[in-house]
């Protein structure tokens, strides 16, 4: 029979790629709790006008990319482009926002869905991290977020990163932008593609987002945001600026950075990254401020702030740059029962050393020679190896290898634990 494959932009993801999601997860979220987020697990499906509402009927997404179809119901659902409408209506719905205090500090994981071209680090279907800080208004809490996520790439080894920041300013300052870009865009806008001229209609900001080579030099001559930035805003944005140099996180400027989804306001930020190999990604994560998303989305007039990392990117250029080695799971022990009788023994071992110790413990089950086993746990990247041979039932022991220094010893069973927790803690001592 015919095979059936996945879906067009769709991935699978198994063995040591999956290894590396795991472990980049945890470390995201291990960061985020660290800077006092919760977890959050909204629905991937969302009525349609969350999304419409929230990111904007100008932007890419909501225009051209979202997988949406009326369930049996003729409700118009959507299998979410992005994650912070839908996290912005879980708070309006739930009221989390009625606290003693504020900012509601949130954190998420999961698939979202984007009809786009797929190439080198686009895919239809990929995996975000991201937060949400909603509620308070702060320059200074747009720059912890801007931290929390610097301090997960740089945990991840990821030091060359570029942090692009602008801003979009307050209400009035990108009324007075959008009346500049019409009309800049007034002349040119008759020979410009037709996605720019519903943009022109719709949100002349999105007119920026276009990739056609041919509108591309009328764009760049565009004017910028920053020319019409109000006062407040001006100096909101220094805020930002200073408190970025206080906490010595790098930043570069970019005045033509304006995002593709309609909730920004204020601060806005790119994370950009180049492999070792000249590779460009573009951005691995991105972020900003919303003042009216709340109120969009029925609830009272709260500002966020936020950022989303997009996995693929991240895992991709880890392994361009040989970074995932160091944050590869490891094992501290993998047991090599030798013979038939050893394997329950061995089983009984591993429950004891895993339940009883809290260790990390995979047992090999079959029967292989001693040579293989050995290179098994080298590539689990085992700690200790436990042996046990037919000498070894007989006296209720095991023998004990450490895999790095190859020293080992013979322990009883019933010291078995004793033991692994003084050798791991001589381990830490030792680190
Ligand atoms: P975004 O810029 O649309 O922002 O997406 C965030 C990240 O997701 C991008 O920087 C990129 O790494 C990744 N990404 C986007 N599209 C794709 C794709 N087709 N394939 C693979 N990775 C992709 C947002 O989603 C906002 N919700 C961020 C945010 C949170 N703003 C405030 N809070």
């Amino acid at each position: 029979m015919e095979q059936i494959k996945n879906v067009k932009g769709t991935h699978d993801i198994f063995g040591e790629e999956n290894n590396a999601y795991e472990s980049v997860e945890s470390l995201m979220k291990s960061i985020a709790e660290m800077y006092a987020y919760n977890g959050v697990r909204p629905p991937v499906l969302e009525y349609n006008s969350v999304f419409v509402r929230g990111v904007g009927e100008g932007s890419d997404i909501v225009r051209k990319e979202m997988y949406t179809f009326p369930d049996k119901g003729d409700r118009l659902l959507t299998l979410r482009p992005e994650f912070t409408a839908g996290i912005m209506r879980l708070v309006v719905q739930n009221k989390l926002y009625a606290t003693s205090e504020l900012p509601i500090k949130l954190y998420y994981l999961g698939p979202v869905f984007r009809y786009e071209r797929p190439q080198l680090g686009r895919y239809r279907q990929f995996n975000q991290f991201g937060v949400e800080s909603i509620g308070n208004n702060s320059p200074i809490n747009d720059v912890e977020v801007i931290a929390l996520a610097y301090t997960i790439l740089v945990s991840l080894g990821l030091e060359n990163v570029t942090i692009k920041i602008n801003t979009l300013g307050d209400e009035a300052s990108r009324e007075n932008y959008r009346k500049a870009l019409r009309e800049y865009f007034k002349d040119h806008i008759e020979n410009m593609c037709e996605d720019c001229k519903s943009r022109y209609e719709l949100n002349p900001l999105r007119i920026l987002d276009c990739k056609v080579p041919e509108d591309r030099p009328i764009i760049d001559k565009a004017p910028l945001i920053g020319d019409y930035l109000s006062e407040p805003s001006k100096i909101r944005f220094e805020q930002v600026q200073d408190a970025l140099s206080t906490l010595q996180i790098p930043y570069e400027i970019d005045e033509g950075l304006v995002r593709g989804l309609d909730y920004y306001s204020e601060t806005v930020f790119e994370f950009h990254y180049t492999s070792k190999a000249g590779v460009d990604y573009g951005a691995i994560g991105a972020g900003g401020h919303y003042g009216k998303l709340m109120l969009e989305l029925g609830g009272p007039e709260l500002p966020g702030v936020g950022f989303s990392f997009g996995i693929e990117r991240i895992v991709s250029v880890l392994k361009d740059d040989g970074l995932l080695e160091d944050i590869k799971p490891s094992l501290d022990a993998y047991i090599m029962p030798l013979g038939d009788e050893s394997l329950l023994v061995g089983e009984e071992i591993a429950v004891l050393l895993r339940n009883s110790g809290g260790y990390r413990v995979d047992i090999c089950f079959d029967k292989t020679k001693l040579g293989n086993m050995f290179k098994r746990a080298t590539n689990k990247n085992a700690k200790f190896a436990v042996i046990i041979g037919e000498e070894e039932i007989k006296n209720d022991s095991v023998i004990v290898k450490n895999l790095a220094t190859q020293e080992q010893l013979s322990v009883k069973i019933d010291d078995l634990i004793e033991k692994f927790d003084e050798l791991f803690s001589e381990e830490e001592t030792q680190e």
